[in-house]
């Protein structure tokens, strides 16, 4: 099994929402026990790797590492919609004087500050600077204030913003003064409100542009795609028909599928030695459930594309190589039917 490698897809092909798809149990098991290299892909995100594997090894009642390391590899095995932004740490909030803004939930934080961002901040840490940022909201604030000295390099959504309202004020505050909070919290400033006239003065990076993902409620729900989308609005209509210029990560764009490439064949050479690191005729199969980001994603990539039922594809024309009930049946497809 050292010739195929396969990144399975999470939410509406192992489980949905609160619950386990028993196919999804089965179809890990059987590939651990097969010694196929694998790698679990997902567009959520919004804790650490670490904290993921725990719970979906909990979840399928069977061991999921986050990464592991061997021969002074490092073989990532649970990429989060925000793992391959990792490296952008090298590049920004590195000094003293420069901070990152991480929009989605707080545990966000620990995830940016263990990819090696010294000072990533939340829209909370503002807000505590001055709760009039985004007046409507009267919640206990618990952040400890922001250091507004400290200028904002970027804005990294790495997941799905947690109050919409608050966020997209914040990051057109953020995009129209370059980062500089000063010019955001403090009065004396107002000099400055016409700065949004001169264009985008900070790049905004986004983990994933699902537009819906799908719990097990008979509707989707909205995705971070739906947030940009939303934002994107709003600041057309701030910057008199300024086009929003963002990177996207995530499922279905290049950075990630050569992530998952490079940490799929990573674990093939744990499993067979170092020759098969390079294994120019490995088969690289991408298993999900959404055809905009798994199956658009696989094809990019040159991989077979596989769809499966159990979420958010309610059927009709699809672009996969091949479509399954369930995880589980794909598992079952001999390889050379595969593409
Ligand atoms: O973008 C929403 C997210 O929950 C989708 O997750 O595992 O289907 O890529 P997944
Ligand atoms: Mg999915």
């Amino acid at each position: 099994m050292n010739r195929i490698g396969i990144a399975f897809d999470i939410d509406g092909v192992l489980i949905k929402g609160k619950f386990v798809l028993p196919e999804g149990v089965r179809a890990i098991q059987r590939v651990k026990a097969a010694k196929v290299p694998f790698v679990l892909l997902t567009n959520g995100g919004g804790t650490t790797e670490v904290n993921k594997a725990r719970e979906l090894s909990e979840k399928l009642h069977t061991e999921i590492k986050s990464s592991q390391y061997s021969n002074l590899l490092v073989i990532r095995k649970m990429i989060l919609s925000h793992t391959p932004m990792a490296h952008l740490a090298k590049k920004y909030s590195q000094t003293e004087t420069e901070s990152v803004l991480i929009i989605g939930k707080d545990s966000c934080k620990k995830a940016a500050l263990e990819y090696g961002f010294k000072y990533p901040i939340l829209s909370g840490e503002i807000l505590a600077v001055c709760p009039e940022v985004w007046p409507f909201k009267h919640s206990v604030n618990n952040y400890e204030p922001t250091n507004i000295d400290r200028k904002v390099g970027a804005i990294l959504s790495f997941h799905d913003s947690e109050d919409w309202g608050r966020d997209i004020q914040i990051v057109c505050d953020l995009l129209r003064t370059g980062g500089d909070l000063r010019h955001v919290v403090e009065p004396k400033h107002h000099t400055h409100r016409r700065r949004h006239y001169i264009g985008q003065q900070l790049p905004i990076y986004f983990s994933n542009g699902d537009f819906v993902w799908s719990n097990n409620l008979p509707l989707t729900r909205f995705a971070q795609g739906s947030f940009l989308h939303a934002l994107e609005g709003v600041y057309s209509r701030l910057s008199g028909g300024s086009k929003l210029k963002y990177t996207m990560y995530g499922k279905p764009h290049k950075p990630t599928y050569d992530f998952a490439k490079h940490a799929i064949d990573t674990y093939a050479a744990e499993l067979y030695g170092a020759d098969a690191l390079q294994d120019s005729g490995r088969l690289y199969f991408g298993i999900g459930d959404n055809p905009e980001s798994d199956i658009e994603g696989a094809n990019r990539a040159g991989w077979t594309s596989v769809l499966v039922k159990t979420g958010v594809y309610e059927g009709g024309k699809h672009e996969a190589n091949l479509l399954v009930d369930n995880v589980e049946e794909a598992m079952l497809i001999p390889t050379e039917n595969r593409k």
